[in-house]
């Protein structure tokens, strides 16, 4: 059996395998972490986390004066992430009245907090209006309305800016495209046209800008040009949000834009069609967190029926996107990473579906029970699209620095399964 003499570049910053030949991340070995911790649990190397925004703020301040980079906390809504990245510098986009209570919670400034939401109820809007947030992003008529008049219970004024749906439909998975006309999110360019006239009619609502977000996953960059030419026709304003969407790569294959390339893009299409004096906000949630983080499980069988199967310990509830999107996984194991050769196997979960496969197809040799088996690229979408499908405790989140780990979020119990019961 031959052996792989290098890991894929998807792991996180800093990950290698070390003097004892098993993964370490983040100076932790891994197969130690599973020990101490259990398994599944989602490894973050802090590290890289940093690196990454640090990227998008770097690439930012070096091409454009007035600027902020949003964490879009969908991806990865809990308190040390929250905070890290507020360490870092970076402002918020939150998405409910949740995950703002999460936001403030990590130590955001609320006036650096954005509220987006495509259906935000009244209760949501109070809750940002009596937090002082500094943005709401208007989604719709209805939600104009609604605000204005909790804005005005409050006495304050508010800056919003208007969400645009700008007709522009980047290469993804159809559940994750946004931006395409006949969207539920955002506002046609005609119906822009109307609510900016609205607001300018004298409200308590001041309009700074424009938002779109058109899409995640995206790995081709003119997409983000097109939507950018189009808001030029909408008029001229002083912020301009452009959402997030850059893809990552899950698998070596997949070769997404670096973020200096994603940046010099839209600052030159934002510099071309609308000025260089304006304030840009970008708002990255995938391409700041997804490659940060590995889960790690435990095998605890392996079939060879047509297929070799190998199930392990997590599966659909912490990891929903292979179920979602038929989104493709890496998978090594721990224990002996550079093994290599071995079997095609399929790498299958926990739970009462058939669908439920971590990994559709990978090589691994000979995998046995109680090996650990880790997926790089979990940090997006993992955590947050978590569920307790078949009574299964969500995984704890696990942050590792310089051999360093601490646990950030405990591993559910199964006392948390029943807390909310009321009898
Ligand atoms: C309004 C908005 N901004 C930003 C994002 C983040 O997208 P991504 O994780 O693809 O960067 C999303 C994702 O759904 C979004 O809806």
């Amino acid at each position: 059996m031959s052996a792989v003499s290098t890991l894929s570049p998807v792991f996180p910053l800093g990950t290698r395998v070390n003097e004892r030949g098993r993964l370490e991340i983040g100076g932790c070995d891994a197969v130690e972490l599973a020990r101490e911790f259990g398994t599944p649990a989602y490894v973050v190397a802090e590290d890289d986390l940093r690196w990454r925004a640090r990227a998008f703020m770097d690439a930012l301040a070096a091409r454009h004066a007035d600027f902020d980079v949003l964490f879009a906390s969908k991806a990865f809504p809990c308190t040390a992430v929250y905070r890290l990245l507020a360490e870092e510098g970076l402002a918020c986009d939150v998405a409910s009245g949740g995950e703002l209570f999460l936001a403030l919670r990590g130590g955001f400034d609320p006036a650096r907090i954005y509220l987006h939401g495509n259906a935000k109820s009244e209760q949501e809007l109070r809750e940002a209006v009596q937090a002082g947030v500094g943005h709401v992003v208007i989604d719709s008529l209805h939600e104009l309305e609604r605000l204005e008049r909790v804005v005005a219970e409050s006495g304050q004024r508010q800056e919003v800016l208007i969400r645009v749906t700008p007709g522009v439909a980047g290469d993804t998975h159809h559940a994750i495209s946004t931006g395409q006309t006949d969207s539920k999110f955002g506002f046609a360019p005609v119906d822009a046209r109307v609510a900016i006239e609205r607001l300018a009619g004298g409200s308590h609502l001041d309009l700074v800008g424009l938002h779109f977000h058109i899409g995640s996953q995206l790995l081709a960059l003119e997409p983000f040009r097109a939507a950018v030419r189009t808001l030029a026709a909408l008029g001229d304003f002083p912020v301009y949000n452009v959402g997030g969407g850059l893809g990552v790569a899950y698998t070596a294959a997949d070769r997404p834009p670096a973020i200096a390339d994603y940046v010099e893009t839209i600052v030159a299409a934002v510099h071309a069609e609308l000025g260089e004096d304006k304030r840009l906000l970008l708002e990255p949630g995938r391409a700041l967190v997804a490659n940060s983080a590995v889960t790690l499980y435990t095998v605890q069988t392996v079939k060879r029926n047509v297929s070799t199967w190998v199930a392990v310990d997590g599966g659909m509830s912490d990891n929903l996107r292979p179920m979602l999107y038929g989104s493709k996984y890496e998978a090594l194991i721990a224990d002996r990473p550079l093994a290599g050769g071995g079997e095609p196997c399929r790498i299958a979960g926990k739970h009462c579906e058939s669908g439920d496969l971590i990994v559709r197809e990978t090589q691994l040799a000979d995998p046995v029970p109680g090996e650990v088996i880790a997926t790089p690229v979990t940090g997006a979408y993992g955590y947050s699209l978590a569920n307790n499908y078949n009574g299964v405790p969500r995984p704890p989140v696990i942050f590792c620095r310089d051999g360093e780990a601490r646990v950030v979020v405990r591993r559910e119990s199964y006392e948390d399964l029943a807390g909310r019961d009321v009898d």
